[in-house]
């Protein structure tokens, strides 16, 4: 039986992939701070140790015994990263670079290997989609350049200190448990609560803009198989669907399957915001033999009934 630690385990994504571990009869230990994670929100039988990954000791302590680690600790917020800049920048880099230290040297002789999430924020402004991973990054943001430092430092931790890893650049995930309370949180969430309580929803600019939403199960099922495929090449793959929504689609879809209408009300377009992401799916399929295939009027439903 495996035992894998989850940095930042009891987040959304997190928590979703500690319950898959758990069905799978594996030992989960998280490693989370608990600034935006909800401890009920995880399987008690996961073991939760409660302190920043960023603090020096930290992570080799809640990375002994363990088979591997995923790395999900991260101040998930872009705004958050703009404003508190270096507050960010400890956790999302230098958090990274402490896990990948610590992964180096718990197991002598045996790095441990390390999946770890980064963000399709390191492509910024690129605008020639799809994007591939083979695209120009240029993130816009503090967010999206740690998470660009963080794919640099796997690739150091791979090729001078022989660690595994493998990235991933999630496009925009949903799912059950996403906050919707957070100021910082997906927009599907925040639709999802607003219609359920028949409140008003906000589009900033006319909702054209489009985006490329992954199912939170699909977004597990590549976690887990990044797992088997880390290495000391240090890959990196989108994980995307290939599909565009708009945002004044994706509302209308949320009001067909809630069975209501709420009224949209129009804000000026947010500064620096792009108007398009969409991901290419199909290095990560050829290379790994997976796909986030849920659709998303299903996902919605699901998302809509947890
Ligand atoms: N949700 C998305 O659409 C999306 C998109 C791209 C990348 N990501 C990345 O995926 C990962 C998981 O995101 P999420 O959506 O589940 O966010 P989340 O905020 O729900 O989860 C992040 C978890 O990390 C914990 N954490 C934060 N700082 C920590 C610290 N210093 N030490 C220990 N734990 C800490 C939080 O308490 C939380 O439980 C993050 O690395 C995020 O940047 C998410």
């Amino acid at each position: 039986m495996a035992i894998w630690l989850i940095t930042g385990g009891c987040g959304f994504i997190g928590s979703h992939l500690a319950d898959a571990l758990i069905a799978r009869g594996d030992t989960v230990r998280i490693l989370d701070d608990l600034s935006t994670g909800k401890r009920e929100q995880v399987d008690p039988r996961c073991t939760v140790i409660v302190n920043d990954v960023a603090r020096e000791g930290v992570a080799a302590h809640a990375l002994e015994g363990v088979d591997g680690c995923w790395h999900l600790a991260a101040i998930a917020s872009v705004t958050r990263s703009n404003t508190a800049w270096v507050e960010t920048h400890q956790v999302n880099l230098t958090g990274t670079i402490r896990l990948l230290e610590a992964a180096r040297r718990v197991r002598p002789g045996a790095p441990l290997p390390v999946v770890y999430a980064s963000s399709a924020a390191v492509y910024g402004a690129n605008d020639r989609l799809p994007l591939a991973e083979t695209a120009i990054t240029c993130p816009l943001t503090a967010y999206g350049a740690d998470k660009l430092g963080s794919e640099l430092h796997a690739r150091v931790a791979g090729h001078v200190h022989g660690v595994p890893t493998i990235g991933f650049r999630f496009f925009n995930v949903y799912g059950p448990r996403q906050d919707p309370a957070s100021p910082y949180s997906g927009v599907i969430s925040i639709f999802a609560d607003r219609i359920t309580r028949r409140q008003p929803i906000t589009l900033f600019g006319d909702g054209t803009q489009t985006r490329d939403f992954v199912y939170v199960g699909d977004v597990v099922r590549f976690l887990l198989k990044g797992m088997e495929r880390a290495t000391t090449s240090a890959s990196v793959f989108n994980v995307c669907t290939g599909r565009r929504t708009s945002i004044l689609e994706l509302a209308h879809t949320l009001f067909r399957l809630r069975g209501h209408e709420v009224p949209i009300h129009h804000a000026p377009p947010r500064a620096g915001e792009i108007p398009h992401s969409l991901g290419d799916p199909e290095p990560a399929a050829a290379a790994l033999g997976i796909r986030a295939d849920m659709a998303l009027e299903a996902g919605l439903q699901r998302t809509l009934r947890a």
